[in-house]
């Protein structure tokens, strides 16, 4: 199965999720319409809607209500995206200048800020709005914190394994756990359905990031830069893996700290966590992490989507883009 065999059955879900998406950026300002057109013409891969429909429809049926949240979902994904690439001083994404490269930080962050707000207003619409809003509230706390976890760590270079679990859980899988429980409530699911989804959602979102931290150091199709994590001295699992069966692992961590001094550093890093097993404990994890987002679909009915959800999950433990 490949990602367009998912779009295929989600069929004029996903065309109105699109379709709701265009519609609700428009803007009186050139500018940003401009920019905007840009983002829209090169949107990535999707995951989240096609998650957020993908579960609804698991969880008993796909309402307007799915369709209103998978869209919101995607903008503020891409929000995130926006300021990320301005914290991360990143040039390319989709294989394309980012916004921040091309026009600048502030015009960056205004339109994240611009696609955020609009992906607030768009769940207002909904049944379940006030819950809504307080599930977004708390995404959005996560994404801070762990953005500023992940900078607090960045400074001693002695981000643990438990801190990176944290961190990854707040930048990303709190984000794919609400892509699952806003579907499961737009589909009025049951408490155990409900919660199946919120973990399959937490679960593969933990997946999700650990593959990303995984191809930032083997190269990918992502269409983004490669080794940004090193240089911003962010210790992922890879890097972990392989410092568990290190002699010095103080070392190495002094290495990593030096690296904006000593940019050679990083490639020296680099190669390290290649040589000592790092990738494939890095591996071993996301592979557990998959089995219990497919262990929690057990708690749902049999279903076409149900399978196709247990494919999204395995798809991701060797996905290049
Ligand atoms: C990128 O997410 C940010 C991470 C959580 C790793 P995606 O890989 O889903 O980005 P797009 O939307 O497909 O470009
Ligand atoms: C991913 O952050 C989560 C966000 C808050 C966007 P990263 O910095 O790890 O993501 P990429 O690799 O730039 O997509
Ligand atoms: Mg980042
Ligand atoms: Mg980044």
């Amino acid at each position: 199965m490949n990602p367009e065999d998912i779009y295929a059955i989600l069929g004029d879900d996903f065309k109105a999720v699109k379709d709701l998406i265009h519609n609700r950026l428009s803007s009186q300002v050139a500018l940003l319409d401009s920019v905007n057109e840009g983002l829209l013409a090169n949107s990535g891969k999707m995951a989240r809607p096609a998650l957020c429909l993908l579960m609804a429809r698991a969880c008993g049926g796909c309402t307007a209500d799915t369709r209103l949240f998978a869209a919101s979902v995607e903008m503020l994904h891409n929000s995130t995206l926006l300021h990320d690439d301005v914290a991360d001083q990143s040039d390319t994404r989709r294989g394309a200048p980012t916004v921040m490269s091309l026009y600048g930080p502030v015009p960056a962050v205004l339109v994240g800020d611009f696609w955020l707000s609009r992906a607030v207003d768009l769940v207002l619409d909904s049944a379940y709005s006030t819950w809504a809003i307080r599930a977004y509230a708390k995404v959005l706390t996560d994404l801070s914190e762990g953005e500023m976890l992940q900078l607090e760590r960045s400074f001693k270079c002695d981000t643990t394994e438990e801190d990176y679990l944290r961190i990854i859980y707040c930048k990303t899988a709190s984000l794919f756990e609400l892509s699952c429980t806003s579907a499961a409530k737009s589909a009025e699911a049951s408490p155990e359905f409900f919660s199946a989804a919120a973990r399959y959602g937490k679960a593969l979102g933990l997946a999700f990031q650990i593959r990303d931290d995984i191809l930032d150091f083997t190269g990918s199709n992502l269409g983004k830069p490669v080794g940004l994590d090193l240089r911003e001295r962010k210790i992922t699992l890879p890097l972990l893996g392989a410092l568990k069966c290190c002699s010095d692992p103080a070392a190495v961590r002094r290495k990593v700290k030096e690296i904006p001094e000593h940019p050679e550093y990083q490639a020296e890093v680099a190669d390290f966590v290649r040589s000592e097993g790092g990738i494939e404990y890095a591996q071993g994890v996301l592979h557990d992490y998959i089995s219990t987002a497919i262990g929690a679909l057990s708690a749902l009915p049999p279903s076409r989507e149900k399978e196709y959800l247990k494919q999204f999950a395995l798809m991701n433990e060797l996905r290049t883009k």
